[in-house]
């Protein structure tokens, strides 16, 4: 398994991080086996798994419940687990306690929190200090998708972009331990990059940043009919599946299924009841 010094040690070396979110066993055994480096247990689990429109329905008994099955489909692989929407703005207290309980009984390497204010900040530097590793999230941040008008790209003026560095600064001086940069200019992303001593993991934020995340679902195509530009889509699952469904939906329709080869049969005839 990574850890975070091995993170560090590969943005040093120049060497490209890899991160895909998984959600259940199936999901999470396959990225294992893929070689991935990091799997995020992503609050989009409420988009992509559970067919709500955006993440601010998500609870953090979801996200327990998904990232437990993700650990134990890839207990050798680094996970990182979203802090669900308001699970981490009521108080201190409250964040810190829904932090331990996520971290505790999912068994994860790091937990990952949206944005950058000073209650962020500081949460960031209490949970570090406790001992669980902090994934700072800035850009476009879904769960505030509400408060910033939409899924837009940000730091796109002189004034977002300076504010987007000092984020991710301010993130790093607090314990963060990687950045995920959201939909944010490829040239912005290059220059956080550079600036900060920890990694950079993006999502629709260029070539230049240490790591890249995507959506499980977004690059097979499973479930999801539209993809945002920065998503390369690397197989149709929509057309597989559809297909393996049609075809046995048909054979048991023309009863072609099951034939003898997928049957169980009885030695002795005598032993069937009668009538
Ligand atoms: O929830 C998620 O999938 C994420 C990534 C896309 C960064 O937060
Ligand atoms: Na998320």
């Amino acid at each position: 398994m990574l850890t975070r010094i091995d993170l560090q040690k590969m943005k040093q070396a120049n060497e490209k991080m890899s991160m895909i979110t998984a959600y259940d066993y199936p999901g999470a055994k396959l990225a294992q086996e893929a070689g991935i480096d990091m799997i995020l247990v992503g609050d989009s689990l409420g988009m992509v798994m559970l067919g709500y429109d955006s993440t601010v329905q998500v609870t953090v008994a979801d996200m327990i419940h998904h990232a437990k099955a993700v650990k134990r489909g890839a207990d050798k692989t680094f996970v990182v687990v979203d802090m669900p929407f308001m699970s981490y703005h009521i108080s201190l207290e409250d964040s810190l306690r829904n932090a331990q309980n996520i971290f505790q009984e999912t068994n994860a390497q790091a937990i990952k929190i949206e944005g950058a204010s000073p209650e962020i900040l500081l949460l960031t530097k209490r949970l570090t200090d406790a001992g669980i590793p902090v994934v700072a999230h800035i850009g476009l941040t879904p769960q505030s998708v509400n408060v910033l008008g939409g899924f837009k790209v940000q730091g796109k003026d002189q004034e977002t972009g300076v504010k987007l560095l000092e984020d991710a600064r301010n993130l790093e001086e607090h314990g963060a331990i990687a950045v995920v940069l959201e939909c944010v200019p490829m040239e912005l992303a290059e220059i956080v990059t550079g600036k900060l001593g920890i990694p950079t993991i993006g999502i629709g934020a260029g070539p230049h940043c240490d790591g890249q995340v995507l959506v499980y679902h977004d690059i097979i195509q499973y479930g999801v009919d539209r993809l945002p530009k920065f998503v390369k889509s690397y197989a149709d699952s929509n057309k597989t599946i559809k297909q393996a469904i049609r075809a046995y939906r048909e054979d048991v329709k023309q009863q072609q299924f099951p034939t003898e080869q997928y049957s169980f049969k009885i030695k002795n005839k005598e032993f069937l009841p009668k009538g």
